[in-house]
């Protein structure tokens, strides 16, 4: 079991808790495991979070929001260096218009009024998806909050935003295709880590750790490639729900896994 005090990567990090406990509603103090290097979550459940209380679909994705912010607070005190989250891929186009655009006006507030505060804590922040068919001046806040945020070391958090993982390989063929074609580089030049290298992901580890909320029990499109030997944790919470206890129990799951890489345990 790894601890987050005889950890080096977390003791390096500015503002630790001062604590290895966190509070545990009801329960009493629960010890806290240290969180693996990159924890990835798809955030599932809003909607059913706002049906349960008859409440528009948008509320259950406003509440979503809360949980991003007590995620992204905790990860650096449990050691977490990478969080990816997967804010909206490419088929949540589908969605009713209304609430596709409810959750593009979401992440427009939330780059306005975050950002700073994002910043402040140390947070890096980068996007991965494409881009291109988001509102202009989406685009134009996320590009800036990478900016500005590109030497920030304590957490690094990727938010998926049109992102899926098959468009994502995809990509990453033509460009290589693309250089193939420039005679920049030869067919047999064409292995793991060149191919790496072209996706969205490029220069983050692959996450150790996939968290899915809500029960439901599949990836839908999310880091189909990076995923390879990931830990996945399927926690019943609904995502507005998900605060840092969840997170810890999620965590105290995943501790307990023996990862071999397709090896035989040591
Ligand atoms: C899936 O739940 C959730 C989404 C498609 C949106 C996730 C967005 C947020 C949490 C808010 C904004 C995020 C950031 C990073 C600012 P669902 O709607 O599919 O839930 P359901 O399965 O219960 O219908």
């Amino acid at each position: 079991m790894r601890r987050i005090d005889d950890d080096t990567s977390a003791s390096q990090n500015q503002a630790r808790s001062g604590s290895d406990q966190l509070p545990c509603a009801g329960k009493g103090p629960v010890l806290a495991t240290a969180g693996p290097p990159h924890v990835a979550i798809i955030m599932d459940g809003n909607g059913r979070w706002a049906s349960a209380r008859k409440l528009p679909r948008l509320a259950g994705h406003r509440r979503g929001v809360d949980s991003v912010r007590a995620i992204v607070e905790a990860c650096p005190d449990l050691g977490i260096e990478y969080l990816t989250l997967y804010a909206f891929s490419t088929e949540n186009w589908k969605r009713p218009m209304t609430e596709v655009s409810g959750l593009m006006h979401l992440f427009r507030i939330y780059l306005q009024r975050e950002s700073a505060q994002l910043n402040r804590e140390g947070v890096r922040v980068r996007f991965i998806g494409d881009p291109m068919p988001l509102p202009p001046d989406i685009q134009r806040m996320m590009r800036s909050l990478e900016e500005t945020t590109r030497h920030n070391v304590r957490l690094t958090v990727s938010i998926a935003i049109n992102y899926g993982g098959r468009a994502e390989m995809v990509n990453a063929t033509r460009r290589l295709a693309a250089k193939v074609a420039a005679g920049e580089m030869s067919p047999v030049d064409i292995d793991e880590n060149a191919l790496r290298r072209e996706l969205f992901t490029e220069g983050l580890p692959d996450p150790d750790l996939i968290i899915r909320t809500s029960g439901e029990q599949r990836l839908s499109n999310f880091l189909l490639w990076q995923a390879a030997y990931s830990e996945l944790v399927f926690a019943p919470e609904l995502w507005p729900d998900f605060d840092r206890e969840a997170f810890a129990r999620s965590l105290a799951r995943y501790d307990g896994r023996n990862r071999r890489y397709g090896a035989v345990a040591g």
